[in-house]
């Protein structure tokens, strides 16, 4: 359906702790709206499944890994609200523990039905989950890193597709 002009299309990333994965997707789909003069027509944010770590800056590796790619991650952390599924139209799970969590959060089947997949939006990469890099080393942050850069160019190419949410056929 189409969006109204004014009213900008939500999309809320979710991770588990909302300091890694869901902040760096934001980051990168904040930059790749703005190439692509879309930052009025889409808001974004993040929060995590669990909330142990709200109020904190994303873990200091994932902001120096993102960093190296021109990204500065300055969201603070913060857990997912019943609100949320009134607010976004799209909620984004990294992997399926999140999904799972997020649609029995879901207050009614509406709602469950805005929660999808980070990699259902895959381009280039053959994935299912955005891996949790937390006990990983650097390789786990870069593979992270890649597979959102891959994925958030395909959900950008689904928001702007023929009767996608920002298109205005
Ligand atoms: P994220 O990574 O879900 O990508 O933010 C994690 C952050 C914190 C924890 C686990 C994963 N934790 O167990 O505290």
């Amino acid at each position: 359906m189409e969006q109204n002009p004014k009213k900008p299309y939500r999309i809320l990333f979710v991770c588990l702790g909302n300091i890694c994965r869901s902040p760096a997707a934001e980051g990168i789909m904040r930059q790749l709206v703005a190439d692509a003069g879309q930052e009025q027509a889409v808001c974004l944010d993040s929060a995590g499944t669990y909330g142990g770590h709200a109020g904190e800056l994303p873990d200091a590796r994932m902001r120096a890994h993102a960093a190296r790619r021109g990204y500065r991650l300055t969201h603070r952390s913060r857990p997912v609200t019943t609100d949320d599924f009134w607010a976004f139209d799209c909620i984004v799970g990294m992997d399926d523990m999140n999904v799972a969590n997020l649609r029995r959060l879901a207050p009614d089947v509406e709602t469950e039905r805005k929660v999808v997949r980070m990699t259902d939006f895959s381009l280039r990469l053959s994935v299912d989950h955005v891996p949790d890099p937390y006990y990983s080393g650097s390789d786990g942050f870069e593979q992270v890193l890649d597979i959102l850069e891959d994925a958030c160019a395909g959900l950008l190419q689904h928001l702007l597709a023929p009767g996608g949410p920002l298109s205005r056929i």
